[in-house]
């Protein structure tokens, strides 16, 4: 009786650990696979091969996509809208509303999946300031 008592007691601890741990790894995600036709895998894939060959001067396509997975990172998404504008002098100059969309990852301060999008303002909306 007292041995099946403790056996009980140790599975709820195990069990109450097994749940804390992968609520946590939740947090940082393990990778999971995606079908290879995917969308978001064939952008990436795209975006990647574009960013590959502006590194090394290349031309290269990607023919097949064999595997693709993704993992959750934990971090934060962030959204801001600012005016920005060359700076002449003093004088801020063609200015534009732009829409900025960044990932910052928890482990880094080094921003990913930045886009910058900007509609140019009319000449009449002068900022100062
Ligand atoms: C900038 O654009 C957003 C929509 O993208 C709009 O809501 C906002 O009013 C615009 N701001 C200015 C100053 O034009």
């Amino acid at each position: 009786m007292y041995a099946s008592k403790l056996t009980l007691e140790l599975f709820v601890v195990v069990l109450f650990v097994f749940v804390v741990s992968s609520s946590s790894l939740n947090l940082v995600g393990g990778y999971h696979d995606k079908d290879v036709t995917d969308p978001d895998c064939q952008k990436f894939a795209e975006k990647a091969m574009a960013q590959q060959n502006a590194a090394e001067n290349g031309n290269r396509v990607i023919k097949d996509i064999k595997g693709c997975s993704t993992q959750v990172v934990a971090g934060t998404n962030i959204r801001i809208n600012a005016i920005v504008c060359d700076k002449e002098g003093e004088a801020y100059t063609r200015c534009a509303n732009c829409s900025m969309q960044m990932f910052r990852p928890l482990q880094s301060d080094r921003l990913q999946n930045n886009r910058f999008h900007c509609e140019p303002m009319p000449a009449s909306a002068t900022v100062s300031n």
